[in-house]
């Protein structure tokens, strides 16, 4: 059974026709690459899977059971993460406080519920060795790289124990030392059964982690196919148009 089911999703703002009947699946364990070009609609679709807008009309299906978020928690509640590309983390506090941000667990002390920072430590040097970054839990984020920046992201959805993770374009403000840092934390999140879907405007990127490639152009989806059976010419023909579909 497919992890993620877009059966038929159409998005309207206004008279602008952002996405147009996109159906496709994604298994467990599977990285779907999700390329366009500007305006295509790529972010438009996570938003809709993340539960920021509500489609115009399509349906959506998590391990087969029909979904209708109303609001970013319903989609998080179903282990639906998201990592944005400005990744939305807090300069001034530890890697540690970063990923238990919101979410910071508890204990008792003297009659009163503190902060548990000790648990938050443990538990963050854990999600870290799981991913085989190097980031430390007391490390300032505000001192960090833009790899391990994506580190203390990508550590956030599985503590959140997420099954599906959307990435819009992690790898576009990064160094090319730190991409590949990246691209071997989604392998590692592929590996424990996670569904990817990452957006990236980099075509070497999507070819080196990507089961799947699939190709929006203004709003429809004109490819869906395995990686090792397309190229990047092919994609870019897609993309631009000069192909029409595949
Ligand atoms: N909130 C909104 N209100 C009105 N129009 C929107 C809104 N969000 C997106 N659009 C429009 O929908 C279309 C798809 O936009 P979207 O942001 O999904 O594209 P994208 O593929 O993510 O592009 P990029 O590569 O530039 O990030 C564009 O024409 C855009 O102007
Ligand atoms: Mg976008």
């Amino acid at each position: 059974m497919s992890r993620l089911r877009v059966a038929g999703i159409s998005k309207n703002f206004g008279a602008i026709r952002a996405l147009e009947g996109v159906s496709f699946e994604v298994e467990p364990g599977q990285v779907l690459g999700l390329m366009g070009d500007n305006g295509a609609g790529k972010s438009t679709l996570v938003k809709i899977v993340a539960g920021n807008y509500r489609p115009s009309s399509g349906d959506l299906f998590v391990d087969g059971a029909k979904v209708d978020y109303h609001k970013p928690i319903d989609a998080q509640r179903e282990g639906v993460e998201v990592v944005y590309q400005d990744l939305a983390l807090c300069d001034n506090l530890s890697a540690a406080s970063n990923v238990f941000l919101g979410r910071e667990p508890r204990k008792n002390f003297a009659g009163f519920k503190i902060i548990d920072y000790a648990q938050m430590r443990k538990r963050s040097a854990e999600l870290f060795a799981q991913l085989k970054s190097e980031t430390r839990p007391c490390d300032l984020v505000r001192k960090m790289s833009g790899g391990q920046r994506q580190a203390v992201a990508i550590s956030r959805t599985l503590l959140a124990n997420a099954k599906i993770v959307m990435m819009d374009e992690p790898t576009a403000a990064i160094s090319v030392r730190q991409v590949s840092e990246v691209l071997d934390l989604i392998k590692r999140l592929r590996d424990q059964g996670l569904s990817i879907i990452l957006i990236s405007h980099r075509m070497p990127d999507v070819f080196a982690v990507a089961d799947n490639i699939a190709v929006l152009r203004r709003g429809r989806l004109v490819a869906n196919k395995p990686a090792n059976q397309s190229s990047p010419e092919e994609v870019t023909g897609l993309i631009t148009g000069a192909i029409q579909a595949a």
